[in-house]
C-alpha cells in the first residue's frame, strides 16, 4: 500500500479503470434526477446519440448498468442459442474467460489456441469457416484489443476473411479496452455486435456495459433461444426510443458520459486515436531502450492503448509493480493468467497526456532500478526524443 501520508495524485497506470478527468467526476456529482421524467429523457437521447458517433454506427446502442462482463453475456444471449457453435481465439486472459462465460451458458466454443503474443490470424477464420460447410458456426468472437497482453486484432481483415469464405455467422468484437482509444468503425467495419463498457478509453468509473448492434443481430435476436430478462435488448430497446429504460439506469455515470462524449468529441476521434498510437509508441521506445521485452511480437498488432513488458527471468513483475506502488505512487497492471509474475502492463489510455506519459514512465524507470531488475538507463529519454520529433499528432 502507499503511506497513507503520500503526497501528490496517485498514477492509476493500469489499463482500465482509467483517470477519470475532474470534469467528468464533477458532473457525475450533480444531484440524481427521476429516470421517469423528461430531464432524463433528454439526457438520455443525448448519451446514446453521442455512444453512437464514438463506435460510429447508425443503428442502436443499448447501456448496462453492469461490467464489461455482463455486456459480453448480452452480447451472446441476444444473438445466439444453447448449443449453438462458435469460434473463439486465444489471444489472451480476456478472450479465455469469454470462451469460460460461452462453455458455461452451453455454446459449443471451437477455440483456436494461441501464444497470446499474436492477434487473431485472419487466415485461420477465414480456413475455419471454409471447413464449416453445414453454416454450423454462429459467430465468430474476437478481442480487438486484448488487455492482459496489448496485442491488438486487426478487425477489418478477419471481417474480409468471413467474408471471402462467403460465411453467414455474426461478428462479436469486444472492444471493452480500444473503445475511445483505437481506431474502431462498428459499422463500416461489419461488425454485429460490438461490446463495450466505461471504465476505459470512455474515461468513466466502472459500471457501464454497452452493446452496439447491427441490423443482422437484430434479426438474430428474433430468432434466438437463450432466455433472457436483464439482458434481453427488446425491452431495451422499446423504451430507449423515448429515451428510457426497463428497469433503474445507472444516473450519475450517465452524466459522467455526456461530458466524457462531449471531452472525445472536442479533441477529435482522430486525434484521440493519434495520441494514444503516438504514446504507445513512445513507451515501446522507452521500453527497448531498457533492453526489456514486450508480449506482442506483431507489429501491425501494438496495441495503442497498454504495454505488456516481460521481467527478465529470476525477477518478479509483482515486486517491481509493489515497489512502483510503495515508492511513486503509482499503480500498474498485473501478470494475468499465465502471464502471472512475467509481466506488468501500463496502461496508457483515456485522460492521458505527454506529461502523463512522462511520469509514468520515469516512475517505471526508478521502480525498476529500485528492484533490481538489469536495465540500461535512458528509456524516459528515448520516448521523450520521439515525443519531441512527432510534436504534430
Ligand atoms: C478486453 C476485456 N474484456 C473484458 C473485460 C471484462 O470487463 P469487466 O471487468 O468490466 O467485467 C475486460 C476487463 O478488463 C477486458 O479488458
Amino acid at each position: 500500500m502507499p503511506k497513507p501520508s503520500q503526497p501528490g495524485r496517485h498514477f492509476l497506470q493500469i489499463p482500465g479503470p482509467t483517470n477519470v478527468p475532474d470534469r467528468v467526476l464533477r458532473a457525475i456529482a450533480a444531484p440524481t434526477i427521476d429516470h421517469r421524467g423528461q430531464e432524463f429523457a433528454r439526457l438520455a437521447k443525448e448519451v446514446l446519440a453521442g455512444l453512437q458517433r464514438v463506435i460510429q454506427t447508425t443503428g442502436p446502442v443499448v447501456v448496462y448498468p453492469s461490467s464489461g462482463t455482463g455486456a459480453w453475456e448480452a452480447s451472446l444471449v441476444n444473438t445466439l442459442s444453447p448449443g449453438d457453435r462458435v469460434l473463439m481465439f486465444e489471444t489472451g486472459h480476456f478472450a479465455t474467460l469469454w470462451k469460460g462465460m460461452a462453455e458455461r451458458l452451453g455454446l459449443v466454443v471451437d477455440f483456436v489456441p494461441g501464444d497470446w503474443r499474436r492477434g487473431v490470424d485472419p487466415a485461420v477464420v477465414n480456413a475455419k469457416l471454409v471447413a464449416d460447410r453445414e453454416r454450423t458456426i454462429k459467430a465468430v468472437c474476437v478481442v480487438h484489443n486484448e488487455t492482459s497482453t496489448g496485442v491488438t486484432s486487426r478487425i477489418p481483415e478477419i471481417r474480409e476473411a468471413m467474408n471471402r469464405a462467403d460465411h453467414p455467422a455474426l461478428l462479436l468484437a469486444d472492444t471493452i479496452s480500444s473503445l475511445g482509444s483505437i481506431e474502431y468503425q462498428h459499422e463500416a467495419w461489419g461488425v454485429d455486435v460490438t461490446v463495450g463498457c466505461s471504465q476505459k478509453g470512455l474515461m468513466l468509473p466502472p459500471g457501464l456495459g454497452l452493446n452496439a448492434i447491427s441490423p443482422k443481430a437484430l434479426a438474430a435476436a428474433k430468432t434466438a433461444r437463450y432466455p433472457c430478462a436483464y439482458w434481453d435488448w427488446a425491452p431495451m430497446l422499446q423504451d430507449n426510443l423515448n429515451g428510457f429504460f426497463p428497469y433503474t439506469p445507472a444516473t450519475n455515470l450517465l452524466y459522467g458520459l455526456r461530458e466524457a462524449i462531449a471531452l472525445l468529441e472536442a479533441e477529435g476521434l482522430v486525434r484521440v486515436f493519434a495520441r494514444h498510437r503516438r504514446h504507445g509508441e513512445a513507451t515501446r521506445r522507452a521500453v527497448r531502450a531498457w533492453g526489456l521485452d514486450i508480449v506482442c511480437a506483431n507489429p501491425a498488432e501494438y496495441s495503442p492503448s497498454l504495454t505488456a513488458i516481460l521481467v527478465p527471468e529470476g525477477h518478479d513483475a509483482d515486486a517491481v509493480r509493489k515497489v512502483i506502488l510503495e515508492r511513486f505512487n503509482m499503480s500498474l497492471g498485473a501478470g494475468l493468467g499465465k502471464l502471472k509474475g512475467k509481466v506488468f502492463r501500463i496502461g496508457h489510455l483515456g485522460d492521458f497526456n505527454d506529461l502523463s506519459l512522462a511520469g509514468t514512465l520515469c516512475g517505471v524507470e526508478m521502480g525498476l532500478g529500485l528492484a533490481g531488475v538489469p536495465i540500461q538507463k535512458g528509456g524516459v529519454q528515448a520516448a521523450l526524443d520521439y515525443l519531441a520529433k512527432n510534436n504534430d499528432q
